[in-house]
């Protein structure tokens, strides 16, 4: 089933799930938090809580009840920028920022990483085969993603963040070296797919190969946020142990 060795034993089974804190401000954000306690450990804070004006104070916050924080910032400029930007972060507790660029921009931000992983953006899962169109690129998704991450590989990246349906390729590609992070990521059954176009089960991510899932409206959006987190941990620990055992 998987293209891999057990999927990095290393991560806490419970710090697989990433819930993104896409909310207006520090208030919705610690209820949230709030709400959903020990079922989440794993924080994505991005762009609408940074615009928002309170993101380092709730990164503090967060980082102060042990929680782990993701900064999805997507940096891209030239490298200098990125650099500079890598730099001002870097120390400040994160595990994780997001880069978006080319060899020459993974490289800048990798020279300057310190202790932050720099996850390396392939193709966002909310873009198709025809946005690629749209944009001049006469690729298939999966073998635009393949390329982009085996020069950010190649260019220093800690890990990618690609969507479920390119991990397996990316493992078989890259072996077990890089981190995989998969947004886009929905419960089995469920129709609300949002903006994303490249979706897939927490349970496929993981057999695929991501060491990470990443959910944001499927569990903000849940009648009761925490129960949803907790199901999503059930099946992250049901498929963990699943692929355990079809290795034994
Ligand atoms: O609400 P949903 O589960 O779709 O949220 C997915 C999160 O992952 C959003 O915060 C989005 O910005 C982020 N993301 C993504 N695709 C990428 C990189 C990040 O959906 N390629």
């Amino acid at each position: 089933m998987t293209a891999h060795a057990f999927p990095r034993p290393s991560i806490p089974p419970r710090q697989r799930l990433i819930v993104a804190l896409d909310v207006p401000g520090a208030e919705a954000a610690r209820a949230l938090v709030r709400e959903l306690g020990d079922a989440v450990e794993f924080y994505k804070i991005g762009l609408e809580l940074m615009a928002s004006g309170c993101y380092f104070e709730l990164l503090d916050w967060l980082l102060a009840r042990d929680k782990r924080v993701f900064a999805d910032l997507k940096f891209h400029d030239i490298p200098a920028t990125v650099a500079a930007a890598v730099r001002q972060l870097a120390g400040r507790g994160a595990s994780f920022v997001t880069v978006h660029g080319d060899r020459a921009i993974i490289e800048a931000a990798a020279s300057q990483k310190g202790s932050l992983g720099i996850l390396a953006v392939t193709v966002l899962t909310s873009i198709g085969r025809e946005d690629l169109r749209d944009m001049g690129i006469a690729m298939e998704v999966e073998d635009l993603v393949l390329q982009r991450a085996r020069i950010s590989v190649a260019a220093g990246c800690d890990g990618l963040i690609a969507s479920g349906l390119e991990a397996a390729a990316l493992r078989t590609e890259l072996g077990a070296g890089p981190c995989i992070v998969t947004p886009g990521v929905r419960a089995a059954g469920t129709d609300a797919v949002h903006d994303q176009k490249r979706v897939v089960t927490p349970a496929r991510a993981l057999a695929g190969g991501a060491d990470y899932i990443v959910m944001g409206r499927p569990i903000r959006g849940a009648p009761s946020p925490r129960q949803a987190a907790e199901a999503v941990q059930s099946e992250i620990a049901a498929t963990l142990q699943g692929i355990e055992s079809s290795q034994q």
